[in-house]
């Protein structure tokens, strides 16, 4: 059967992660490292103890990981006893995956596609996840929906990526750190966004957005999540960003429950 063709901003989005995926192995291998109980999250590397983005009960459950990269995040699940399944759009990542896969030991789906059209039947999952992959690259009136029809009524989705906050105080110029200004509008459909520089399409939903976009695709809003950064902190990513984030939110996290 003829593939579908990819939408426009997927196809966009997996020429530029193929010609990122270079920046992105250091990190990875880095992650890869983290045992059960070291795990640590978003750019500020905030302890997996804090932020609690891995359900307790995860040994025997099927999750499933939305917009991959090198896999890090599926490889603490796989230790902690889950049935995993990662999805990423751009085969370098999947490439760099494979390799840590080996080199760890583990085996799990490396499935490359697009997590707006998961080749899986409803409900064949209890745990769904995205640090910064489809909750920022996918099309949330697509991803949303398609990550709720994947759980089975109960199972949770937990995501981490920009706040809101983050993105409005951010200029458009190439990794700018965030102002104390407001220099982007955030009325405008789901804070779609296309980067001048490369073409590549990122989304930005507003809280009010966010909540829409899960409670009408059959999720319960457990949480909202702007944990904040410790004095001192520096960022692995974010150069410049180290004293704004001691006064506002960089990251939000969202976990939300599909309802029986
Ligand atoms: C920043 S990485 C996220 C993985 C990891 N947590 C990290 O922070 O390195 C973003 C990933 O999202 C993937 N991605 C972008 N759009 C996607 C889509 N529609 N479906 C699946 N993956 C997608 C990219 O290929 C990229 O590997």
């Amino acid at each position: 059967m003829p593939s579908e063709p990819l939408p426009e901003h997927v196809a966009a989005n997996r020429a530029f992660w193929d010609d990122y995926a270079p920046r992105w192995v250091e990190p990875g291998e880095r992650s890869w490292r983290r045992q059960p109980g070291e795990e640590t999250w978003g750019v500020f590397g905030l302890p997996e103890a804090d932020l609690r983005l891995l359900p307790d009960d995860l040994a025997g459950r099927d999750a499933v990981e939305l917009g991959c990269g090198t896999a890090y995040v599926s490889a603490w699940m796989a230790r902690r006893g889950a049935r995993v399944v990662a999805i990423d759009n751009s085969p370098r990542q999947l490439e760099t995956a494979a390799r840590l896969q080996r080199e760890h030991g583990l085996d799990f789906p490396l499935l490359l596609g697009n997590a707006e059209r998961v080749p899986y039947p409803d409900g064949s999952f209890d745990f769904a996840i995205s640090e910064y992959g489809a909750v920022l690259w996918a099309d949330p009136e697509a991803w949303v929906p398609e990550a709720a029809r994947l759980l089975r009524p109960g199972g949770r989705l937990h995501v981490l990526t920009n706040s809101l906050l983050y993105w409005l105080t951010t200029p458009d110029e190439d990794e700018a750190p965030p102002s104390d200004r407001l220099v982007r509008p955030q009325f405008g459909g789901t804070g779609r966004v296309v980067w001048p520089e490369d073409g590549s399409v990122e989304f930005h939903p507003a809280h009010g957005d966010w909540i829409r976009l899960f409670t009408s695709a059959g999720f319960e809003i457990l949480e909202l999540l702007e944990p904040p950064v410790p004095a001192g902190a520096t960022s692995w990513f974010m150069a410049g960003a180290d004293d704004w984030a001691t006064r506002w939110p960089v990251e939000e996290v969202w976990k939300v429950r599909r309802r029986s």
